[in-house]
């Protein structure tokens, strides 16, 4: 089973909380919330007091994905405000071991996720530490961007890492899933989808996101 996590950064942000009820009736699985700082991408979305307003009006999974520089500043904040999931860049942490183990003190699920550029490999040490690894198939910053076809080889060797050492971790693949790419993503291995546009951009909601659950 498929887990489809809608992006908000494709909602409109006039009508966050109704397009987040929206998605939950239309059977989302986690809602995903992009967290982008300016720095580390070119880009400023929203920040925890969003997300502490958001968690109450829904009791989906929050799939916290922080594409911010310095996370550890920012984890307490949050934590507090109601992440299920709490994901950093490992290219934007100094310390991934003790962020990770941070944010699972505290009872929340961590994540760590890589960008195009980044190897698998490079997380291995901490793999079996953590809940959830998500894959980028997009240069993170922007909504709506085209799938990387090339990142395709890169879930498959994801997938074989976690099927070797650590089979409890979750693969989540973030950026440019579509109707017509979804299939292969989940043959090489992810099991766990965002989708931004093709859930927001759709006129039906249901529609779309029973399409990508195949
Ligand atoms: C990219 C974000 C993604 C993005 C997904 O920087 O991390 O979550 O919003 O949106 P789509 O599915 O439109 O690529
Ligand atoms: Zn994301």
């Amino acid at each position: 089973m498929r887990i489809i996590a809608p992006s908000i950064l494709s909602a409109d942000f006039s009508r966050l909380g109704e397009e987040i009820r929206a998605v939950e009736a239309a059977g989302a699985d986690w809602i995903h919330i992009d967290v982008m700082d300016g720095h580390f991408v070119p880009n400023l979305t929203i920040g925890p007091g969003v997300v502490a307003s958001l968690r109450r009006i829904t009791r989906l999974p929050f799939d916290v994905h922080l594409m911010i520089a310095e996370p550890d500043r920012y984890l307490d904040a949050f934590l507090a405000a109601g992440s299920d999931f709490l994901t950093v860049h490992a290219e934007a942490v100094v310390h991934l071991h003790r962020a990770i183990a941070y944010i699972k003190e505290k009872g929340v699920k961590a994540g760590v996720s890589i960008n195009p550029a980044t190897p698998p490999a490079m997380i291995e040490p901490v793999l079996a530490d953590i809940d959830l690894l998500l894959v980028m198939t997009v240069n993170p910053g922007f909504g709506g961007q085209k799938f990387i076809p090339t990142m395709i080889p890169k879930i498959q060797a994801a997938r074989r890492m976690i099927d070797e050492t650590a089979p409890h971790v979750v693969l989540e693949v973030d950026g440019g899933i579509t109707v017509a790419n979804i299939d292969t993503a989940a043959a090489a291995g992810a099991t766990a989808f965002v989708a931004g546009n093709a859930v927001f951009s759709s006129p039906d909601y249901r529609q779309a996101i029973t399409a990508l659950k195949g």
